[in-house]
């Protein structure tokens, strides 16, 4: 794992992945990169970096095993699969909530004995309602969460939103909202010890371009 001659860094596919290769791009980074190719690993040897395109989820586990030195990750998956990670930067950008929704009259059967609630965070959602002392029925699912209220499979779902249409073309409202979640850069904590001067160059570089998006957007708002 240490020793090696490039920093391997995660990238996940989906939605976080357009914006992650974005601003990687910004600061000189993933030149090779092309999430639209079926390739999974691009390597840049001019600056020694190799990028892995993993599903999200999985960035979790190939930091922690070190596989990836460092990686790009929703908060949710952070919270959700409880690793022993770094996380290194907040990044400006994967903005979204974890929330309860369901029907409009939902809300008054949310204390309700045994609620049914799917989602695909069952670790998140136990431990909610667990700190509100709340039993609770979890019914894991993989995607297309809002269909199970629609067809019965549970009262409520908990998921997370980051636009609302998926939930307004089902019907369905936010009933309560639980987290704030974002991207943010993490570390293998071996890794980050023996790469310590390319993640920090990596680091300061993200800093920057984000204030830079964050300055331009004020003098446009005061402008
Ligand atoms: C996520 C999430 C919601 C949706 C929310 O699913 O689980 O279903 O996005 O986004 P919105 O508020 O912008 O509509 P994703 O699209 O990743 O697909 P999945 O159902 O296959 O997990």
């Amino acid at each position: 794992m240490m020793n090696k001659k490039y920093l391997t860094i995660a990238i996940p596919k989906g939605r976080l992945g357009d914006e992650s290769i974005e601003m990687l791009k910004k600061i000189g980074y993933a030149r090779p990169v092309n999430l639209k190719s079926r390739k999974l690993v691009f390597i840049d040897e001019k600056q020694k970096i190799k990028y892995m395109i993993v599903k999200s989820i999985d960035v979790m586990t190939y930091v922690n095993q070190g596989v990836a030195d460092i990686g790009i990750v929703g908060k949710d998956n952070i919270l959700e699969e409880e690793l022993e990670v770094y996380e290194l930067s907040n990044l400006s950008f994967g903005y979204c909530k974890f929330v309860i929704a369901g029907f409009k009259d939902s809300k008054h059967h949310l204390q309700d004995e045994r609620l049914r609630v799917a989602t695909k965070y069952p670790n998140m959602t136990a431990k909610y309602f667990n700190e509100k002392n709340q039993k609770i029925e979890i019914i894991k699912l993989n995607g297309s969460v809002e269909l199970a209220p629609l067809v019965g499979l549970s009262d409520v779902i908990a998921d997370i939103v980051e636009t609302g249409g998926t939930l307004k073309a089902n019907g369905l409202e936010i009933i309560e909202e639980m987290y704030d979640l974002s991207a943010k850069l993490i570390s293998n904590r071996v890794s980050y010890r023996f790469n310590f001067e390319k993640i920090n160059d990596l680091i300061k570089k993200l800093n920057q371009v984000m204030e830079d998006v964050s300055n331009d957007e004020n003098n446009r708002k005061r402008s």
